[in-house]
């Protein structure tokens, strides 16, 4: 959380105007994917809103993933799970088109991430980031009612909507004004939830966002990710290194290694699996499993 953070107000305490302006560009050109009006067309042959097929993206020399093949049905939840340096970001960078594959191609909702309007592709689909992402300068209203102001809500829209939100993350009105370093660590990851979920993209892409909380606060979030999930049925795709995590929150588990899957599998079947590559998983994290 710290680190992007303090870096950004350091731009601007320090006077870096112009590093901020980049900053705040990307951000709206590239890193605040969210929304358009209306919901997405469903083009899927196969029904499937998300499709890697046989992707290979290799950034400088690496091959950062090989031949990644996956699915993600409407309303699932898929955990990619891997340690660092496997390859998890880049697949969500794929999605929402921040890259493009080297090889091989990814569909969302049945068009080449390619033919896709980056902008419209990006606006639908929410992404919720490890270190939350907020803009420091901008209030917790400001910062969730981005994508509608950028999209030109009227302004009675936007207020129903942020009101709907604070409750839909669990915030209390009271925090509305308030900056992000005037909040807790899971204050602001909720913040960065409703920010996501501001325009109601169907996607959401979520890159290990309960990661820097604290043990108690993660399981709180977690348990209220996992209700607001039943309630509003998105199609996630959630990375994280933890398999307790992974177990709690995944509908299935994609276990990525070196850029490469290793196979995918319910969470029962992850759980009960005798694979050793899985049971190295499993015992490393053993204490705190779930199930
Ligand atoms: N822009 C880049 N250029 C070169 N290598 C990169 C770039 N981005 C990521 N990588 C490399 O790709 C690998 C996978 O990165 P990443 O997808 O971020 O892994 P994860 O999210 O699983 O930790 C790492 O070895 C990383 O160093
Ligand atoms: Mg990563």
């Amino acid at each position: 959380m710290f680190r992007s953070y303090f870096s950004e107000t350091w731009a601007l305490t320090l006077g870096f105007g112009a590093k901020w302006r980049e900053l705040r560009l990307e951000m709206r050109n590239d890193a605040i994917p969210f929304q358009h009006r209306q919901p997405m067309e469903t083009r899927s042959s196969t029904g499937e809103m998300i499709e890697f097929r046989e992707v290979t993206c290799t950034l400088g020399e690496e091959k950062v993933l090989r031949e990644f093949s996956v699915s993600v049905s409407k309303g699932e939840t898929l955990v990619l799970l891997g340690r660092s340096g496997s390859g998890k970001t880049t697949a969500l960078k794929l999605i929402n088109r921040l890259l493009l594959p080297t090889y091989g191609e990814v569909n969302v909702n049945g068009r080449k991430t390619e033919a896709w309007d980056k902008i419209a592709l990006r606006r639908s689909i929410g992404w919720v980031i490890q270190e939350s992402g907020l803009f420091p300068h901008y209030s917790v209203e400001a910062n969730i009612a981005i994508v509608p102001r950028l999209e030109r809500w009227p302004r009675d829209r936007v207020e129903t909507r942020l009101t709907e939100l604070m409750q839909i993350v669990g915030l209390p009105p009271d925090l509305r004004k308030r900056y992000p370093h005037q909040l807790s660590g899971g204050q602001r990851q909720r913040v960065g939830v409703a920010r996501a979920l501001a325009a109601d993209p169907e996607i959401l892409l979520m890159d290990e966002p309960f990661g820097a909380l604290d043990a108690i606060t993660r399981a709180d979030i977690q348990k209220e990710f996992l209700r607001l999930q039943s309630n509003l049925r998105k199609t996630i795709v959630l990375v994280t290194h933890e398999v307790r995590e992974a177990l709690l929150l995944g509908t299935r588990i994609a276990l990525l290694e070196k850029g490469s899957l290793l196979g995918l599998w319910t969470k029962e079947e992850f759980a009960h699996s005798t694979d050793p590559k899985i049971r190295q998983y499993l015992e490393s994290d053993r204490a705190q499993l779930p199930i």
